[in-house]
């Protein structure tokens, strides 16, 4: 069943490109309009939409962070991100012409179901999306957008966050295009990009040897900090998640910016930090910010692992160890970028002599509250 690999993960984390490219399968077509016929949401309610409110757990939660920074600026609607545990609790304030997204790996995410139950009690229209067919959070919500992952066994989760971050840009281009807001050449240029992203999943996985060889000096080390700035920020906190989760170890994500808010004090001689740059084309105001943050944390002992795109020279003198991925507009960056950080944590939990594919204290899906 793995295919040859010595766990389900590490299958999962190498089947990326296809389930990348399934997903977007048949919901592109050759003019780079999006055809998601499937979503029986009514084009009308889209376009009256004046919220879209995100709920969902640990990764997918993740996914959604993501996906509220394309939503926005793709759509200009506003976009708000919770966990689902939180959402429920807290009197949120919705309506008919509220969207809310449930996005599920499982579909059968209690959190997630307790939340969409509310938000439809409210009169608000829910799209949910999921990779488990005719599963709980589908049935209920009114349309749902099926990731094409296949079946995911490993705990954590890999291939259906990349596939997840996939419908959620489809999502986010069909808003834009149902609403005419800002539908033109960066949107046109965005779909070409995503068409071509799966070969640049393929050629990170091609690249990850070194960083199974990072991993393994690294599994004596009680924590390892990561950073990131605008989509990668959620990146930071998946890597960190997948770290915790698998590795047992001491993992945190910040937001690169608000290190001198307090958690630089946490900087000290030879802390593995990890940090996610932003291409350095296009936003350009981002990787400036990065590269002195790098350089904040290398000055005080830090030791930094750096994620950034192929030909970025900036940031080579700051980084002990340099992770290469092909270049990818920063919206898209996720994709490529959240691919090193699986494959660390897998490596440091196996060196660790960690069960991979089912840690301890987890269960695939959260049924309960
Ligand atoms: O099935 P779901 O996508 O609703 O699950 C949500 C979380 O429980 C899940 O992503 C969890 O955080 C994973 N173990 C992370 O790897």
């Amino acid at each position: 069943e793995k295919a040859g690999y010595a766990s389900f993960m590490l299958k999962e984390i190498a089947e990326q490109p296809k389930a990348v490219a399934d997903t977007l399968l048949g919901r592109i077509d050759g003019f780079g309009t999006l055809s998601l016929d499937e979503v029986r949401i009514p084009p009308e309610a889209l376009r009256e939409a004046d919220k879209v409110v995100i709920v969902a757990c640990g990764t997918a939660f993740h996914a959604g962070l993501i996906a509220k920074y394309a939503i926005e600026h793709w759509t200009r609607i506003p976009c708000e991100v919770e966990l689902a545990s939180e959402f429920r609790y807290r009197d949120p304030i919705l309506d008919q012409q509220t969207l809310v997204i449930a996005v599920s790996q499982s579909g059968e995410t209690m959190d997630t179901l307790m939340a969409l139950r509310h938000a439809r009690e409210q009169g608000a229209r829910v799209l949910a999306i999921c990779n488990t067919n005719g599963s709980t959070i589908p049935r209920e919500s009114d349309a749902v957008l099926y990731t094409h992952a296949g079946p995911e066994v490993a705990v954590a989760s890999t291939k259906a966050f990349l596939t997840q971050l996939v419908a959620c840009y489809l999502v986010a281009l069909y808003l834009a295009q149902v609403r005419g807001t800002k539908y033109g050449d960066e949107i046109r240029a965005v779909v070409r990009d995503l068409s071509s992203i799966a070969g640049s999943v393929e050629r990170v996985l091609g690249a990850m040897g070194p960083v199974r060889e990072l991993a393994r000096t690294l599994a004596h080390k009680d924590t390892v900090l990561f950073l990131g700035r605008h989509v990668g920020y959620p990146v930071a906190l998946e890597g960190a998640l997948k770290l915790k989760e698998l590795a047992y170890m001491h993992a945190e994500g910040f937001a690169a910016g608000e290190l001198k808010h307090g958690p630089i004090a946490l900087v000290e001689d030879g802390l593995p930090v990890v940090v996610v740059v932003p291409s350095p084309r296009g936003r350009s105001v981002l990787h400036d910010k990065i590269v002195s943050n790098i350089q904040e944390i290398r000055a005080r002992g830090a030791r930094t692992i750096v994620i950034a795109e192929d030909g970025d020279e900036e940031v080579t003198p700051y980084a002990d160890h340099l992770i290469r991925v092909p270049p990818t507009p920063t919206l898209l960056q996720p994709l490529v970028a959240t691919v090193p950080l699986q494959v660390f944590a897998c490596e440091l939990a196996t060196a660790r002599g960690n069960e991979v594919d089912q840690p301890r204290n987890l269960a695939k899906s959260v049924t309960v509250e």
